[in-house]
């Protein structure tokens, strides 16, 4: 397995060079054709890079409902070579901030789901006198409409996109990519945060997606609120993009949205710190179970709160078996890896869960055993994580309290959980990219740190997307990285229990 499409123009003459070759000449990446043993030291099987059709015209193709006038803030074509890291190049979308499977065994390559988050959008300086715990954030597209996608990989040629929807209510009209309630950021728009924009009850900013097996359905993790998405994942189907029901936290109520809002996760979601809501969720293979992971501790991080130092996460199960009707099933933690065991040592704080996806088929048991990346900058670690032998803190009275979220850091919060009586998830560290950019710990690792999906392709190899922000920072095309293990997940989950 090959190439290395760096940039856009290489990106673009593979699209032409490939819409003249015949197609039986595609390599598409099977999982017939992926080792199944492990590999002496992790090794980078294959980087590819998304391939976009020829006539493929960014956020024009995959939000044919934008008009000119809703793209003034953006740049395209040649504009965006000289653009500057402030600036959204419209040609270059965001797919991977998420990654799911679609069909993991079809013959004629592994179907890839990925999904866009609430849109581009940047940080602007707050106005004196802003409260702490208010961000203003610039969004430069606010009719943007979240979107999932199908890909497949050409060994040859790239990532190549087969299909794509935009998000919508049950009215068929798009959702956004807005903040939702005064919990969430404020928005503006016009490059610096000049101009005033209302919050939404149709803004989404989904990070995670997987298929439901079984269904026609998708499920998404979602920033805002923090929340957990349904929606119709027919490609090619009128119906695509829309969203069955909204599950949000008790307490919390989006009056008017154009879709079913269910608000029965627990109520200590609604402390998540702001930006920081579901980056992670995982469903079963028999499609009955989901598992999301919040992106960050509970509670404000302000240097001197309480919550700053803390390491533990809150996950929830959801029975999904009827997903219009998703009920509650467990509550649980999961602490995040010692902040001093990574390259930066700087700010407890700075740990962020980016993607999680099932693995207990891969690890060869009927536990509740996922994937989990965790990352801090220039570094990407990846943990089995075993949530049948965690707690439930569903009826704990210390839950709606945070008293677990002000335990401090890594090895006192497993004390104190251990005198609670509260089992976190077990894990087990299986792989560790390193310092990406000055001592990988992987074999021709060439990839970046915004890794914001996994999937799990065989018990020995996993694939991963990043996510290039829409073009910001000058971030061209995302792609996804297939990665051989040096210890297959069979074995970990063996090692785990011992
Ligand atoms: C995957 O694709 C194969 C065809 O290659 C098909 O037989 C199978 O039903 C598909 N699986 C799913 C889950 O769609
Ligand atoms: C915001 O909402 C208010 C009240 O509903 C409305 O009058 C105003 O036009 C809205 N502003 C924008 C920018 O949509």
């Amino acid at each position: 397995m090959i190439p290395y499409l760096r940039n856009l123009n290489h990106a673009l003459l593979a699209a032409i060079l490939l819409a003249c070759l015949p197609s039986s000449l595609a390599q598409y990446l099977r999982q017939s054709d992926l080792p199944q043993d492990p590999a002496e030291k992790a090794t980078v099987l294959g980087h590819w890079l998304v391939a976009p059709h020829a006539d493929f015209q960014g956020l024009r193709t995959v939000n044919p409902f934008l008009t000119d006038e809703d793209l003034k803030y953006t740049k395209s074509g040649s504009e965006c070579d000289d653009r500057s890291k402030g600036d959204v190049c419209a040609d270059v979308p965001s797919w991977f901030s998420g990654l799911g499977i679609f069909n993991l065994t079809a013959e004629d390559g592994i179907r890839f789901l990925g999904v866009m988050d609430g849109g581009p959008a940047n940080a602007c300086k707050e106005p004196r006198g802003t409260p702490d715990h208010i961000s203003h954030k610039d969004y430069v597209v606010p009719a943007f409409a979240p979107v999932v996608s199908k890909f497949r990989v050409d060994q040859t040629h790239g990532v190549l996109l087969e299909h794509h929807c935009f998000l919508k209510g049950s009215d068929g009209e798009p959702l956004n990519g807005l903040p939702n309630t005064d919990n969430d950021d404020s928005p503006f728009t016009g490059g610096d945060c000049e101009v005033q924009l209302n919050r939404s009850v149709n803004g989404l900013d989904t990070e995670e997606v997987q298929k439901i097996p079984g269904t026609n359905l998708c499920l998404a993790g979602d920033e805002y609120s923090p929340s957990m998405v349904i929606f119709n994942c027919e490609f090619g189907t009128k119906e695509c993009g829309t969203v069955l029901t909204r599950y949000i936290p008790e307490g919390l109520e989006l009056p008017g949205a154009s879709y079913n809002v269910r608000s029965i996760l627990p109520g200590a979601f609604l402390h998540r710190r702001k930006g920081r809501g579901f980056e992670s969720a995982a469903v079963s293979p028999d499609g009955k179970t989901a598992i999301l992971l919040l992106q960050s501790p509970l509670g404000d991080d302000d240097k001197w709160s309480p919550f700053a130092t803390s390491h533990v996460i809150h996950a929830v199960k959801m029975d999904i078996t009827d997903p219009g009707n998703a009920i509650v099933a467990a509550h649980y933690l999961y602490v995040v890896e010692n902040f001093l065991n990574w390259f930066d040592k700087r700010k407890p704080q700075d740990t962020k869960i980016s993607s999680a996806t099932w693995a207990s088929q891969f690890a060869g048991t009927d536990h509740d055993v996922l994937v989990v990346i965790e990352r801090r900058p220039n570094q990407i670690k990846f943990f089995l994580a075993d949530f049948t032998v965690a707690s439930d803190i569903k009826e704990n009275s210390l839950t709606g309290d945070l008293a677990f979220d002000k335990l401090g850091l890594h090895d006192k919060s497993l004390k104190k959980l251990r005198e609670l009586g509260v089992e976190p998830a077990r894990k087990a560290l299986f792989l560790d990219t390193g310092d990406v950019e000055k001592d990988p710990f992987i074999e021709n690792w060439d990839s970046s740190d915004k890794m914001e999906g996994v999937a799990v392709l065989n018990s020995c190899v996993v694939a991963m997307a990043d996510d290039n922000d829409f073009g910001l920072g000058r971030e061209g095309q995302p792609g996804i990285t297939v990665v051989q293990l040096s210890e297959c997940m069979d074995a970990v989950f063996n090692r785990m229990n011992t």
